[in-house]
């Protein structure tokens, strides 16, 4: 069975001193979630430095970052590289988000360079794919999930493949409340998983409006490994209601 993860992404919200008063609250709470769950918050980049000071006596909760550059070091202004992310201990970094792909032109091929140097380095990945509402309707979800699982994880060899997450983010999921219903998205995930040899043990989280409410629902399902969460992850006793939710059906 896959490991199960809950990751928080908090996307741009929180400056450091906010990031420090959501560990204040969320640090306790998590120490009492059983361990049978990873716990995983990737704030901006100008919160990690604190974060990581904070969870150095709190191993429950893993640190990821949102993003990363496929190089590791040169004239590419506003970018991190992995061995920057490396030295305050971040364990993963979400590649492939909608909203990079949508605001920031990250390409299936820019994807699979990120993926690469993440594994390298040490640090996980969490492969973002997802469709968009209209090629839903047309019918073309398994194909556009496919494609971007296929082109995200060329050129890996199986021991690489293993060492991958997946996150299935429909995008008219995102931050609508309208979440895709658990079956379809384990039905959409089971596809996912069987697109690339080697991902029987990889862990596929499931992203879209996550709540409190409705985690169980999708913790239940034999494709769904976990969530990555956005909204409901910037409060600290609620998304320690989700994770507990989560975590029960483990
Ligand atoms: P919401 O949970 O806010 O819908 O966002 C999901 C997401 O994009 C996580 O990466």
């Amino acid at each position: 069975m896959p490991r199960r993860i809950v990751a928080g992404n908090w996307k741009m919200h929180k400056t450091a001193a906010q990031a420090r008063a959501f560990f204040a609250t969320f640090l306790p709470l998590a120490a009492k979630i059983p361990d049978r769950i990873e716990i995983v918050i990737a704030p901006p980049f100008t919160a990690i430095p604190c974060t990581h000071e904070l969870l150095r006596d709190h191993p429950r909760v893993l640190l990821g970052a949102q993003n990363v550059h496929w190089e590791l070091h040169g004239p590419f202004t506003g970018e991190v590289a992995a061995p920057m992310l490396r030295e305050f201990d971040v364990r993963y970094a979400i590649v492939g988000h909608s909203e990079r792909r949508m605001y920031f032109n990250e390409t299936d091929r820019t994807v699979n360079l990120k993926v690469k140097t993440l594994l390298k380095h040490g640090i996980t990945p969490i492969v973002a794919v997802g469709e968009t509402s209209e090629e839903r309707k047309s019918g073309e979800t398994d194909r556009r999930v496919v494609s971007q699982t296929v082109a995200a994880l060329d050129g890996l060899d199986a021991t690489e493949v293993a060492r991958v997450v997946l996150a299935y983010e429909p995008i008219w999921a995102i931050g609508t409340g309208a979440n895709c219903e658990p079956p379809e998205a384990d039905r959409v995930m089971g596809v996912i998983r069987n697109c690339v040899r080697g991902l029987e043990g990889v862990p596929i989280l499931y992203g879209g409006s996550v709540k409190p409410e409705n985690a169980a629902s999708y913790a239940t399902q034999p494709n769904i490994n976990g969530g990555l969460v956005g909204g409901a992850s910037l409060d600290p006793e609620g998304f320690a209601a989700l994770i507990e939710a989560a975590g029960a059906h483990a």
